[in-house]
């Protein structure tokens, strides 16, 4: 049952997350009369603004990020109406209080969402306790990173969970409020097509690609300390892997989808020091171009040598019978030719081809479930190419597209946060990771990148505008797959 809160506290509302992604989000749902009309925002961050300030400051932001159209005169004065602010250093316990103050009542329920520093969670908990800002209506939203590793993800959530139950704890991960990402589930379970091959009888492999274009974009800090693997595959292509490799649940609920979910992350095979060299392939870019333009490497955009990996690809194993040999191709990395997000699933071949003797070559079904830049739905079969085949048959892979823009054209395209936001101003959790999928996350990571280091691993150079290192390319090779460009 949803049950809308009355007010919504924003830590970390001056930060860049929220300038892209937050106060766009809030002011689309806004602007789509999607929030509580009563839904006061209160916004905090160290920053010394005054109502006011803030609203010129949100203003700004909303102006800059948002499609020109989609900001209108009233809209932003509806909006900017709704925010208040009041500055927050976590370190004081008075400040804590001056925010009670300004929030007031909880009665008819808060959330929070905190888009601070890791390091200021703990602190911040701590000062909503003692202000009173954590009783039974509050819910708290946490942005990543949760940690960065199982130890210190661990710490975070004791210290959360010390004030929180796991029921008002709405952990992010923003892949999971992209439209494709849901219409996963739409795809497998609303559907009787593919369910029956969607095992290791029917399907030979899947890849997951998430590639960026973009490198450090100014995140100097935070990116060398976490590279690739923490800061993407630890979460986005986890999720997307459970998503794809599920098991149907019961009910779509929060409590049913992640069970099964959590199932899949416990059976993924371990990658450790005994393989991590064969299984794993990490990278750097090096100087190159992307999209036209000269780009410099890694190490001379952060100013220093470093080991940070900005590109991993790895062949993961589902240990369960639905999954039994059957690959997991992920990769994902900056400095990418192109941003192009996919999940691709190669069919196995049909069992005999009765065209081979009339000179016709087959290829295996694919589906492809492209998350951005487009959003569609593509799967290629196999079609005969019109003619009288007096040369023998000629068949083609052909596409059969669900473009989504196409298909519903009356929807527009929503930034993931929107979803996510209104889910936990309205208190639905099946969109947020549970403490049990984070631990299954991190357990697996922690011992890939254990075994790589033990392994003395460096990642190796790539041409930024590449597809990242040729032995990359060579993990799939070696199993006869060709990764999907
Ligand atoms: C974030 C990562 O979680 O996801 C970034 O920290 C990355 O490094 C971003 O660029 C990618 O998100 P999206 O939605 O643009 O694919």
């Amino acid at each position: 049952v949803r049950t809308p809160s009355g007010k919504l506290l924003l830590f970390g509302a001056t930060g860049d997350l929220s300038q892209r992604m937050l106060l766009p989000s809030l002011y689309g749902l806004d602007a789509d009369g999607l929030l509580p009309p009563d839904l006061a925002i209160v916004a905090t961050a160290r920053s010394g603004h005054d109502d006011e300030g803030f609203r010129a400051f949100a203003e700004a932001a909303l102006r800059k990020h948002m499609p020109a159209d989609r900001c209108t005169e009233d809209g932003l004065k509806t909006f900017l109406a709704r925010l208040r602010y009041v500055p927050v250093d976590a370190s004081k316990e008075s400040d804590f209080q001056a925010l009670a103050d300004v929030v007031g009542s909880t009665e008819k329920g808060l959330s929070i969402f905190l888009s601070t520093a890791p390091s200021l969670f703990e602190a911040t908990i701590d000062g909503l306790a003692s202000a009173g800002l954590a009783g039974d209506g509050v819910r708290i939203g946490l942005e990543k990173p949760l940690g960065y590793d199982m130890a210190s993800s661990r710490e975070i959530n004791d210290a959360v969970a010390a004030v929180f139950p796991e029921e008002r704890i709405f952990r992010i991960d923003h892949y999971l409020g992209k439209e494709t990402v849901q219409n996963l589930l739409a795809l497998r379970f609303a559907n009787s097509l593919f369910e029956p091959l969607w095992k290791a009888g029917g399907i030979d492999h899947v890849q997951i690609t998430v590639s960026e274009t973009v490198g450090l974009e100014g995140r100097v800090g935070f990116y060398d300390g976490a590279g690739a693997i923490r800061d993407m595959v630890q979460n986005h292509m986890l999720q997307l892997v459970a998503l794809v490799a599920m098991e149907a649940p019961a009910q779509f609920d929060s409590t049913s989808i992640r069970d099964e979910k959590v199932k899949v992350l416990r059976s993924l095979r371990r990658i450790d020091r005994t393989n991590a060299d064969k299984m794993i392939v990490i990278g750097q870019y090096a100087a190159g171009a992307v999209a036209g333009g000269a780009v410099p490497g890694y190490a001379d955009e952060l100013g220093k040598p470093s080991d940070t990996e900005t590109f991993v690809a790895i062949k993961a194993n589902i240990d369960n019978w639905r999954w039994k040999g059957v690959p997991f191709y992920l990769r994902t990395g900056k400095r990418l030719p192109t941003r192009q997000s996919e999940i691709f699933i190669q069919f196995k071949p049909v069992p005999h081809s009765i065209f081979e003797a009339r000179g016709a070559v087959l290829q295996p079904n694919k589906l492809v479930i492209r998350l951005q830049p487009d959003e569609n739905v593509r799967l290629l079969l196999m079609s005969k190419v019109p003619g009288l085949d007096r040369d023998g048959i000629k068949l083609r892979e052909v596409p059969l597209d669900i473009a989504m823009p196409n298909a519903f054209a009356d929807s527009h395209r929503r930034i993931a946060y929107e979803r996510l936001l209104l889910d936990l101003v309205e208190g639905d959790q099946t969109l947020f990771v549970r403490r049990d999928e984070v631990e299954a996350q991190w357990e697996w990571v922690d011992a890939i990148r254990d075994g790589w280091s033990v392994n003395a691993m460096k990642p190796r150079p790539y041409t930024a505008g590449t597809w990242g290192p040729s032995a990359a390319i060579a993990l799939t090779e070696r199993d006869g797959v060709t990764w999907h460009d």
